[in-house]
């Protein structure tokens, strides 16, 4: 009888709740918090990488010579714009690394930060993953965010518009989901 499956799961259940009450004890609930409006935007910034030049912005740390670039690291520190133009209006870099993580075709393992040090996104960030293939083209996974994007979460969507040996030109559709009541104009 004692050792019947019923009484051992009674076990089970007041070992767990003592666990429980061990852990809230340690770590006790301070106070619950708001998380804010929740807003839902679009909006298009365009990404500047530059590879010759005093003003390069990615620089290659692991060149492991292996085809389909397999095993190489690169890091960069882009620039980010309003518009596809070099002109265009500064609204802060896009921070993160190149990892080359396939051995069948090019593709890149890629997390990176949308700083915005200007504009109407001026001292947040959002952070995203996600991958790159031959086709230039990617969907990746905006993961969090600082500042104004607190709780986000969404997509990026990129399209190559430009390419060459000194310069990459990239649009960036943000579409993410986050929690501040900020009241928003058009960005560009
Ligand atoms: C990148 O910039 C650094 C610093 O200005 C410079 O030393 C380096 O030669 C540049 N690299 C290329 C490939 O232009
Ligand atoms: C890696 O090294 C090879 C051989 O030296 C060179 O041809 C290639 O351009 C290098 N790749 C990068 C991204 O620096
Ligand atoms: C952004 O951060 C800077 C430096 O901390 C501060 O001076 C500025 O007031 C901030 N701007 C906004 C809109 O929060």
């Amino acid at each position: 009888m004692a050792s019947s499956p019923h009484s051992s799961s009674h076990l089970y259940f007041l070992l767990v709740f003592f666990l429980l009450q061990a852990a809230a004890t340690a770590f006790p609930v301070a106070s619950e918090f708001e998380l804010g409006i929740q807003k839902r935007i679009h909006f298009r910034v365009y990404f500047h990488e530059t590879f010759i030049g005093p003003d390069n912005t990615t620089v290659t740390v692991v060149n492991m010579s292996l085809p389909y670039t397999f095993g190489d690291i690169e890091i960069f520190d882009t620039v980010l714009r309003a518009g596809p133009d070099e002109s265009s209006t500064y609204l802060g870099r896009v921070q993160g690394a190149g990892f080359r993580v396939s051995k069948q075709e090019e593709v890149l393992l890629l997390p990176l930060v949308l700083v915005f040090t200007a504009g109407e996104f001026v001292n947040s960030t959002l952070t995203a993953i996600g991958r790159l293939d031959a086709s230039g083209n990617s969907e990746r996974a905006i993961v969090g965010g600082t500042g104004v994007f607190q709780y986000a979460w969404g997509k990026l969507v990129t399209e190559t518009l430009s390419y060459s040996v000194v310069k990459l030109v990239v649009a960036y559709d943000v579409y993410v989901v986050y929690y501040n009541d900020l009241r928003l104009s058009a960005i560009a």
